[in-house]
């Protein structure tokens, strides 16, 4: 963290400085040739033709990069899906930013590979739907979209690049995680991102098929904690549990406006993915002002900075600087009130409270694409 480039916080916060960005995600595009039902675009996709142009982003990266930020991930949709994904990566090397590439690896062939990690990808991070082919395809949309992912990640491996394989569970694939664990190992990854479904956007309206069991849950957690412990040296593994389980709220985003920012396809400039559900917010773009503008001065990023806008518990309670207030998307979709306390929280709210609005997804039977409400590609 940069904290010689801290600037003072404004007048509400009671924190006396807003630390400088570390992390920008950069979603070059919504369009996607799959359909995963949780995807974490909004369910308001932008179309192509608002998309920002090769230059403009190559002034987001510079902008990024004497903010303070070390590490772009560009990402979607599918970042591939954009004609000049070797010029951006190139444009975000050129701007000193360490490149991280989030894909799904269809559309990139192996000579499309060579030229972008010849451009400057210094890492790939690779979404996993399933070990299961039919389970992928469930999930995708998309025929063969396992074995495609497999062959893609086995040219990373002979090239030599970091990989981190990003697994997404949920009911229909907990059950084969030990299996995801292993591939990760057999695929070479050096990271394995296990990540729960978080019940926004696409994936609120997916949740009666996707929301885990309690038990599946903490065999989850059991399963984890085991693999840790085996595989420590080898694999690292990053793991977010089923916050509708959980005790305490996750710190989303690691804070409001506290480490990231998210440039949308058309320049729009968030502090989180699905921060245009808080439609009491109006969102800059980084077309009309300077990231650095955006990120010190704006209102949508200042809002929920600090603990001034906090409820009285969360204000007084000893973790406020472990989940930094929880998750306002997720206040204002379950409780109707973007500065409540995070539903997840049990010293906050009745612990039932969200399993309870869950009741849809206890017993029901799943499996088939006709029960799925699959993102469109664009
Ligand atoms: Fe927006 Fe958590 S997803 S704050």
């Amino acid at each position: 963290m940069h904290i010689d480039d801290a600037k003072p916080g404004p007048e509400h916060m009671t924190e006396t400085t807003i630390p400088a960005p570390q992390v920008l995600l950069a979603e070059v595009t919504h369009r996607c040739p799959l359909q995963c039902p949780y995807c974490s675009n909004p369910t308001e996709l932008i179309k192509k033709d608002i998309e920002i142009s090769t230059a403009d982003w190559a002034r987001v990266f510079k902008e990024a990069a004497e903010l303070g930020v070390l590490q772009v991930s560009i990402s979607g949709g599918e970042p591939a899906a954009r004609r000049d994904l070797t010029e951006l990566i190139r444009a975000a090397r050129d701007a000193d930013l360490y490149v991280n590439l989030i894909t799904s690896g269809i559309g990139i062939t192996k000579s499309r590979l060579d030229n972008l990690v010849d451009a400057g990808c210094d890492h790939i991070q690779l979404s996993l739907q399933d070990v299961d082919s039919d389970g992928a395809k469930l999930i995708s949309n998309l025929n063969q979209s396992l074995e495609r992912k497999l062959e893609f990640a086995n040219w990373v491996a002979e090239m030599g690049v970091p990989l981190t394989i990003n697994a997404v569970m949920h009911r229909l694939n907990l059950d084969r995680l030990p299996e995801t664990i292993e591939l990760a190992q057999q695929l070479g990854a050096r990271r394995l991102e296990i990540a729960n479904v978080q019940y926004h956007g696409w994936a609120s309206l997916n949740k009666h098929v996707l929301m885990p069991t309690q038990e599946q849950s903490d065999k989850t957690n059991q399963i984890v904690a085991d693999a840790r412990v085996k595989l420590q040296g080898q694999l690292l593994i990053d793991y977010v549990p089923v916050d509708h389980y959980a005790e305490y709220p996750k710190s989303c985003m690691n804070g409001w406006g506290r480490v990231a920012l998210i440039v949308a396809p058309d320049g729009s400039v968030l502090p989180c993915h699905n921060a245009t559900t808080l439609e009491h917010l109006t969102f800059p773009n980084a077309l009309d002002q300077s990231l650095g503008t955006i990120w010190y001065e704006s209102h949508a990023f200042n809002i929920y900075r600090g603990d001034a806008w906090m409820p009285e518990i969360c204000k007084t309670c000893d973790r406020k600087e472990v989940d930094y207030g929880g998750c306002r998307c997720q206040a204002l979709a379950i409780l109707g009130d973007a500065s409540a306390a995070d539903p997840v929280c049990s010293r906050a709210h009745p612990h039932a409270l969200v399993v309870a609005n869950d009741h849809v997804s206890q017993g029901y039977e799943v499996g088939t694409e006709k029960q799925i409400t699959y993102r469109p590609n664009s």
